[in-house]
C-alpha cells in the first residue's frame, strides 16, 4: 500500500515537473551569426497584414520583444509615427547592435534599442500600448517571469501580441516541433498572469497570432 502511494506521488510530481512553464525546455536562441535569415522576406508572415490587425495608433508606444534583426521593428515604428516610440529589445547583444546600426542608417528617431535580460525586457513600468512578441515565445527560458514583467510594462488596456510557430501546422522550415509551444499552452500561461484573450487571428500558414489585453 505504502509503495503504491509512493509511486502515485512520484508520478504526480513527475507530471507537475514536466509540465510547468518554467521547466519546459526552451528552443535554442536564434544565433546572431545567422541574422541574414531573419532579414529575408517572409511570404508566410505578411508584415502589412500583421500591422493592420494590431490596430496601432499614431503616438503609441510599442515594444518589439525578442526583436532579432528588427524585421518588425521598422514597420512598427512607421505605424506609431514620429510622435510614437518603439523599443527594440533583445537579450543578445549581437541582435541589439545590428538593429542600432540599421536604425542609424535609416535615421529613424522613434526607435530605442534595449538589451534586456532573460526574465525582464527592462522597460519602464506602465509605458506600453502594445508588447509584440513574434517568433520568440518558444525560445523563452523563463516565460512566466518574463510575462509578469511585460504585464507591469503594459498600460491599462495595453495589449500583448504573441505570434509563434504552431506545432499543429506542418512547415518546411522553422524550429523543431519539440520546442514549439502549442497555442493552448501559450493562452493558459498568459491567462495565468492575469491577461485575457482578446483576439485570435488564423491567416498564417505556420503560425498562430494571439492578442491579449491587460484589464
Ligand atoms: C527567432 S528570433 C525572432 C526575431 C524577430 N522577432 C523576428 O520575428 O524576426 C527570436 C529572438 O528572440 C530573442 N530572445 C529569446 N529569448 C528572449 C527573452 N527572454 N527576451 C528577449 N528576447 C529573447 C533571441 O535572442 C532572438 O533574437
Amino acid at each position: 500500500m505504502k509503495i503504491k502511494y509512493s509511486i502515485i506521488c512520484f508520478v504526480i510530481l513527475l507530471f507537475t515537473y514536466t509540465t510547468t512553464a518554467e521547466e519546459r525546455k526552451a528552443g535554442r536562441l536564434f544565433p546572431p551569426e545567422k541574422i541574414h535569415i531573419l532579414e529575408e522576406h517572409r511570404e508566410w508572415q505578411d508584415t502589412e497584414e500583421i500591422m493592420a490587425r494590431l490596430k496601432i495608433n499614431i503616438g503609441d508606444v510599442v515594444a518589439d520583444i525578442g526583436a532579432g534583426s528588427g524585421y518588425f521593428t521598422i514597420p512598427l515604428a512607421r505605424r506609431v509615427g514620429t510622435e510614437g516610440l518603439v523599443y527594440a529589445e533583445d537579450i543578445q547583444k549581437g541582435m541589439v547592435d545590428f538593429i542600432s546600426k540599421k536604425v542609424e542608417k535609416l535615421e529613424m528617431k522613434n526607435i530605442r534599442t534595449v538589451l534586456g535580460i532573460i526574465e525582464d525586457p527592462t522597460l519602464p513600468d506602465n509605458s506600453l500600448n502594445i508588447a509584440f512578441v513574434a517568433n520568440t515565445y518558444h525560445e523563452l527560458e523563463r516565460p512566466l517571469l518574463l510575462l509578469e514583467n511585460i504585464k507591469n510594462d503594459l498600460r491599462l488596456n495595453g495589449k500583448l501580441v504573441i505570434i509563434d510557430w504552431d506545432p499543429a501546422k506542418k512547415s518546411p522550415f522553422g524550429p523543431p516541433k519539440e520546442v514549439r509551444v502549442p497555442e493552448d499552452i501559450v493562452i493558459k500561461e498568459v491567462q495565468e498572469i492575469g491577461l485575457y484573450l482578446l483576439e485570435k487571428h488564423n491567416f498564417m500558414p505556420y503560425h498562430y497570432f494571439l492578442i491579449f489585453k491587460k484589464k
